[in-house]
């Protein structure tokens, strides 16, 4: 079949490592024998200093006639000073809505020998495999904000607001994913004191009555942030608002150690947009050393749901579990004892063993 993306490497490490996922697609493409089309476009810092806007007109144009989206990351300090519409940031919050992707899936895996990458205790940490499923274009990011007033008197605003329809639609999702996993869904608010909330939680209630197979609970977000350290491997599936899965989500990253290594898939709209959830991390970009793997496992998550290439997809995350479990390691994973390797030797490693194991299919 035909693949047709749009890449988006932006700034920081974000081209580097979408090179690197851009040569394991072409790896999936020969050996599933797919054809692989892909455009590249300008979004965030990148934008801003090639067209002073953070989302051309053609990117849009450009993502809204692909299958899926790949971008790599956006930001850096160069751009802190700019107004809040013409920040990097401001690109990529528009891109989610104009691709109307409503519901942002974030797995945080602790992979089988990476347990002393956590900061916790490997007994801890060990089997922890969340998947936080955070919706994207609601709450505080997209409610009414201002700010008025005399200066040293101002007073800013930001909105927290949720319809049922938008709770709905994301609860749903999170309710698939749960049925897909070990069925256990965690719906994180704080009804203690949000009426956002308070229908959040009315309505996931609701739409859990449609999933009676899935074991439902409900969470403060204050001590869902203290279970997600204290026992990370109770959580299956998170359902959470926009901003408080902003914060779980760099939170369970960190729990599993290893930030570089995670992918996300925003979806549910015309076109799935998929991207590491590391960041720009603009002081080792350019440097060869940064993490591949998550802007990789983030190509394998556009195969699967926005082409529904399941074997693809699962070549790609077996393909990254063995070059791990061989011992190859970047950097950030590296202990003392090893000598890491490039992100452009970390991406070949890949899509070779991606050709190896298709040529060579492990029964
Ligand atoms: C993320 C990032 C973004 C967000 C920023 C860059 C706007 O932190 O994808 O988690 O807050 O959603
Ligand atoms: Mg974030």
């Amino acid at each position: 079949m035909l693949i047709n993306i749009t890449t988006l490497p932006g700034d920081g490490i974000g081209p580097e490592v979408t090179d690197q996922a851009v040569h394991v697609l072409q790896a999936v493409a020969e050996a599933f024998d797919h054809r692989l089309k892909i455009t590249q476009k300008n979004i965030g810092g990148a934008a801003l200093v090639a067209n002073n806007d953070p989302l051309p007109s053609d990117t849009v144009q450009s993502c809204l006639a692909s299958g899926a989206v790949l971008l790599g990351a956006v930001g850096g300090p160069a751009f802190d000073s700019y107004p809040s519409r013409l920040r990097p940031e401001a690109g990529l919050l528009r891109l989610r809505s104009e691709l109307g992707v409503f519901a942002n899936l974030r797995p945080a895996i602790c992979l089988l020998g990476l347990e002393s990458l956590s900061p916790l205790r490997e007994e801890i940490v060990r089997g922890t495999d969340v998947m936080i499923a955070r919706e994207l274009l609601g709450g505080l990011y997209f409610g009414e904000r201002s700010t008025k007033g005399d200066s040293g008197r101002r007073r800013a605003v930001d909105t927290m607001s949720y319809s049922e329809p938008e709770i709905e639609r994301i609860a749903r999702i999170g309710f698939q994913l749960a049925r897909q996993r070990r069925k256990e869904l965690t719906s994180v608010d704080k009804a203690n004191v949000l009426d956002s909330s308070r229908l959040w939680r009315e309505v996931v209630n609701r739409i859990g009555s449609e999933f009676k197979d899935v074991q439902l609970s409900h969470m403060y977000v204050d001590s869902a942030a203290m279970a997600l350290v204290s026992r990370p491997t109770q959580f299956d599936v998170i359902l959470t608002e926009n901003m408080f899965g902003d914060i779980l989500s760099d939170q369970a990253g960190a729990v599993v150690g290893s930030l570089g290594l995670l992918p996300s898939a925003s979806i549910g709209g015309k076109v799935g947009l998929y991207e590491p959830i590391h960041g720009s991390a603009p002081d080792i970009a350019g440097k060869g050393i940064a993490n591949p793997l998550g802007a990789i496992l983030s190509a394998a998550m556009l195969l699967r749901h926005s082409f529904q290439l399941e074997a693809e997809a699962a070549s790609v995350e077996m393909a990254v579990r063995e070059v791990l479990a061989d011992g190859h390691r970047t950097r950030d994973l590296a202990g003392k004892t090893d000598r890491p390797i490039t992100t452009s030797e970390m991406g070949q490693t890949v899509a070779g063993r991606v050709r190896e194991r298709v040529q060579a299919p492990a029964n």
